[in-house]
């Protein structure tokens, strides 16, 4: 389903901002800055430590393989460091991908 940017950023706002910054240069937290993260692959981001989990698992960040990691990260990234439960409602998932696309493009 097509996303809904604005409702995606009231998504990221509320359950990933604690964790995860989008704009170019603002550093990592508790997991890494996301600019730049569509077509990059999964656990290359400077500067940030990621767990071998994450770091081995070579997928290509784009809106099929966010929208199925984001359903439920362990069991796509089984030993990731992520600790989040996931987004079960489609929806609600679409919306979030479509902010992110938005705001991390650099
Ligand atoms: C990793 C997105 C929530 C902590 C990642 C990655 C993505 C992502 C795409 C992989 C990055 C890469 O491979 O370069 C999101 C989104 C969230 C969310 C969209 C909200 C729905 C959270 C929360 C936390 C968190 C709430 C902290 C409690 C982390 C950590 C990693 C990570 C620590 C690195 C995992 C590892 O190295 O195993 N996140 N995240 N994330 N995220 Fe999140």
């Amino acid at each position: 389903p097509p996303g809904d940017s604005k409702v995606g950023e009231k998504v990221f706002k509320t359950k990933c901002a604690q964790c995860h910054t989008v704009d170019k240069g603002a550093g990592h937290k508790q997991g890494p800055n996301l600019n730049g993260l569509f077509g990059r692959q999964s656990g290359t981001t400077a500067g940030y430590s990621y767990s071998t989990a994450n770091k081995n698992m070579a997928v290509t960040w784009e809106e099929k393989t966010l929208y199925d990691y984001l359903l439920n990260p362990k069991k796509y990234i089984p030993g990731t460091k992520m600790v989040f439960p996931g987004l079960k409602k489609p929806q609600e998932r679409a919306d979030l991908i479509a902010y992110l696309k938005q705001s991390t493009a650099s």
